[in-house]
């Protein structure tokens, strides 16, 4: 029996973890210890999301909470070592690029642990984005790399990663594919909502890049205003709070938006799917949306997802409101789907590639 140890904190770790724990359990063999840092705290970014998901209820919380980037992480960092020297674990596996992925990887990698990162290669090339920071940490103190695309495999042989990297796919995929009738049938939420699929745009905001900088908050919020069909707009609390923080218009009291609080993960892929467009700076919607083969604006200056944008189901528009607006406008249907995020069956690989590491060690 191998112990494995994944460490969570954010809601986009969460949807990671929930296929993978599912296919650790399918294969056999492992023990597995799920540890949440407490970096969501909200109901509807953490606990909501690990009943709809079905994974257990964490063998630890660390209740670290928000907090400045370096305090949360070192505070994470301190918490997971007592963890990390307690269960003393084969292996700990850390999922995407949130503060949490990296306090997982560098605890583990303190403690002389194995570490196994799921999402592994992707770049935006930019520090100056906390997310990159966490990719470029992590991929350092990794010895096991699960990359979801073809790009994050070369990413790691740029700079000569190339032994234990394995392709993939992406496992938020898996999790789509393996409830798509679910979703599909799901619509309770267009009437909830009071819109018509096909009729309406998904939007959200939320990266640091945007929410940070009035400039780019105003120039996006003016953008939703102006757009021709009704909006659906889940808010990130971070979001909601840079808006009032900055004086900024609420986006509540514009006609065609409907401000809502975040939404749970079904009713999310199901109003991904029908959208007209979505709007975007989350890295997790563009790749939803490219499954679904949902036109997508991205508002932020780059996307890690390169493939998405590559085949023309994802176009850059960056924080500016005529190309957002021209955007949604102009828009040509791609000639092609590669499926380049995958075909659903990225977890189990990774469970049967762990097993087998380990088995080696
Ligand atoms: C984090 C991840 C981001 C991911 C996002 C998904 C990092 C660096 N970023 O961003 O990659 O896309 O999660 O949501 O790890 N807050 C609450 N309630 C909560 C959690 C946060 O109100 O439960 C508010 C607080 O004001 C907090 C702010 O959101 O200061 C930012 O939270 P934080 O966890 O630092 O980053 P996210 O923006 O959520």
């Amino acid at each position: 029996m191998h112990k494995v140890l994944s460490v969570v904190g954010a809601r986009p770790n969460f949807i990671k973890l929930a296929p993978v724990h599912a296919a650790i359990k399918a294969v056999g063999g492992f023990e597995h210890i799920i540890v949440h840092t407490g970096q969501h705290y909200d109901a509807n970014l953490s606990d909501d999301l690990f009943k709809e998901l079905e994974i257990p209820t964490p063998n630890y919380n660390l209740g670290i909470g928000s907090g400045r980037q370096a305090q949360q992480l070192g505070q994470m960092i301190a918490a997971l070592d007592e963890v990390m020297e307690k269960e003393s674990p084969d292996l700990v596996l850390v999922y995407g690029d949130t503060n949490s992925t990296a306090a997982g990887a560098i605890a583990a990698a303190k403690n002389g642990i194995k570490v196994a990162h799921i999402e592994a290669g992707l770049r935006e090339y930019d520090k100056l984005i906390p997310e990159e920071v966490n990719k470029l940490l992590t991929t350092s103190v990794a010895d096991l790399y699960f990359c979801p695309t073809k790009t994050g495999v070369a990413n790691l042989q740029k700079i000569g990663i190339t032994q234990n990297v394995h392709l993939v796919g992406d496992v938020g995929i898996d999790l789509i594919s393996n409830n798509l009738e679910h979703i599909i049938a799901n619509k309770g939420i267009f009437e909830k909502l009071h819109i018509i699929p096909g009729q309406y745009y998904f939007f959200t905001c939320h990266r640091a890049n945007n929410t940070e900088n009035p400039l780019a908050l105003k120039q996006i919020l003016a953008a939703i205003e102006q757009l021709d069909l009704p909006i659906v707009f889940p808010i990130h609390p971070r979001t909601a709070k840079a808006i009032a923080y900055h004086n900024l218009p609420n986006p509540a009291s514009f006609q065609n938006v409907q401000l809502l609080p975040p939404l749970n993960f079904f009713d999310t892929q199901s109003l991904i799917r029908s959208a007209r467009m979505v709007i975007t700076d989350s890295g997790g919607v563009v790749k939803e949306a490219y499954f679904h083969k949902t036109p997508g604006i991205i508002i932020d200056r780059q996307i890690e997802w390169v493939e998405t944008v590559e085949e023309g189901w994802n176009r850059i528009a960056g924080p500016d409101c005529k190309r957002i607006l021209s955007f949604t406008q102009n828009w040509t249907q791609p000639v092609g789907h590669s499926n380049c995020l995958g075909d659903g069956a990225a977890a189990h690989q990774i469970a049967h590639a762990i097993k087998n590491y380990l088995a080696q060690c």
